[in-house]
């Protein structure tokens, strides 16, 4: 028996979450494995309920499962800038208080998808590379960040702040990922200009030593901005910051198809991992069917191959995804001529009864 603490969130938090539920209902009986699920509330709709983003005796309950399902966070109505607290607080919280330091972030572009992408048949066809983004520091968390009245107008400040130990113990997961894949790990940074990142490249070198088997590059941001869209398969493990992980991550989800494919566990030290998709909570398609719950689906099978050892469960998720995508069962966002456009809900039907028959 499993548990799993299923955080839905905001906007589409809740329908992609109820998807992959489904999915791992399937799950169980075909592997027969058994899943207690227990939902919380975060973002939005905790502070709706508590006006807090997440009570601490949710993220006290998250240290007592075995893995955590994460929709979306994120809602207009808390949009106001000058706003203290806001929904996406409760979400870097969570990861913060977990100390789930390394986001493995999955870009790989199905054959079948290929039309499905903004960008060239043969360029990007192939794709098959995985980002390893640090999330626990650096900009997102430095201090001071506050926005403070002066005599010569408003002044806004964040912190870009890294230690040498939190860089190290990323870097690291990211060296033990590149061996088992294709064995090439670059390091995106902005040495040129910032000292975080000029630590970042001093301790990723000195780290490189021990794995003489990785073949290792250092590539500035705004160059790898290019490269991704360039010539993306000759990118095999990218490992770097928070901020420049989010960004380029979204840039990647192009390459993919769509935001909707992309997948996200975010692990720590120990089994205990975060799985949620790489998107948001997308507000205006909030409640209407239309969404792609892949990435969601894909996230559990993450989920069911770092957290709970059952790889075969997971790779028959995987396969089923494909499975229904060459099939030409659609969503909107991934549809092309040809294809069968389906909602959110019968996507999940379609993967659920190909885990059943796999
Ligand atoms: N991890 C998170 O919870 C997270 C991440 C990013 C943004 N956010 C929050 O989400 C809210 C909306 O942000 P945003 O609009 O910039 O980003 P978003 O990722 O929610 O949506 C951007 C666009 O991507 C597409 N998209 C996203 N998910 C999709 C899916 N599953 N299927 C099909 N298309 C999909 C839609 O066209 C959407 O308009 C904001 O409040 C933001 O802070 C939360």
């Amino acid at each position: 028996m499993y548990k799993v603490l299923l955080l839905p969130g905001d906007g589409i938090g809740p329908e992609i979450v109820d998807e992959a539920v489904k999915v791992l209902h399937a799950v169980e009986q075909r592997f027969g494995a058994q899943f207690e699920f227990e939902t919380e509330l975060v973002g939005g709709a905790s502070m709706d309920a508590h006006g807090i983003p997440i009570k601490p005796e949710v993220i006290e309950k998250a240290r007592g499962v075995d893995a955590i399902l994460l929709g979306a966070v994120g809602d207009p109505k808390y949009d106001d800038p000058t706003a203290k607290i806001r929904p996406e607080q409760g979400l870097l919280e969570i990861r913060k208080q977990l100390d789930l330091f390394a986001n493995l972030r999955p870009v790989k572009l199905l054959d079948s998808l290929v039309g499905a992408s903004p960008v060239k048949d043969e360029v990007v066809r192939g794709t098959d590379l995985l980002f390893v983004r640090e999330l626990t520091s650096g900009l997102y968390f430095g201090t001071p960040r506050e926005t403070r009245d002066t005599p010569e107008g408003k002044v806004a400040v964040d912190t870009m702040i890294y230690t040498e130990k939190e860089i190290e113990r990323v870097v690291r997961v990211a060296f033990d990922v590149a061996r088992l894949r294709r064995k090439k790990l670059s390091s995106v940074d902005k040495a040129n200009v910032l000292d975080c990142s000029r630590l970042w490249r001093m301790t990723f070198e000195r780290v490189a030593k021990e794995y003489p088997d990785v073949t290792c590059e250092n590539v500035l941001v705004d160059s790898a901005s290019m490269w991704l869209i360039k010539s993306p398969r000759e990118f095999d493990v990218i490992v770097t910051d928070n901020s420049f992980g989010d960004i380029l991550s979204d840039e990647a989800s192009q390459v993919a198809g769509s935001m909707g494919m992309l997948p996200s566990a975010s692990l720590g030290a120990g089994k205990l991992g975060m799985y949620e998709p790489s998107h948001g909570s997308a507000p205006k398609y909030k409640g209407k069917n239309l969404i792609n719950p892949l990435a969601t689906i894909l996230s559990a099978a993450m989920m069911l191959r770092y957290s709970l050892d059952m790889p075969e469960a997971a790779d028959a998720v995987e396969r089923a995804v494909e499975s229904a995508i060459a099939d030409g069962i659609r969503t909107r966002d991934i549809w092309v001529d040809g294809t069968t456009q389906v909602g959110t809900s019968e996507m999940g039907d379609a993967v659920a009864a190909r885990v059943l028959n796999s």
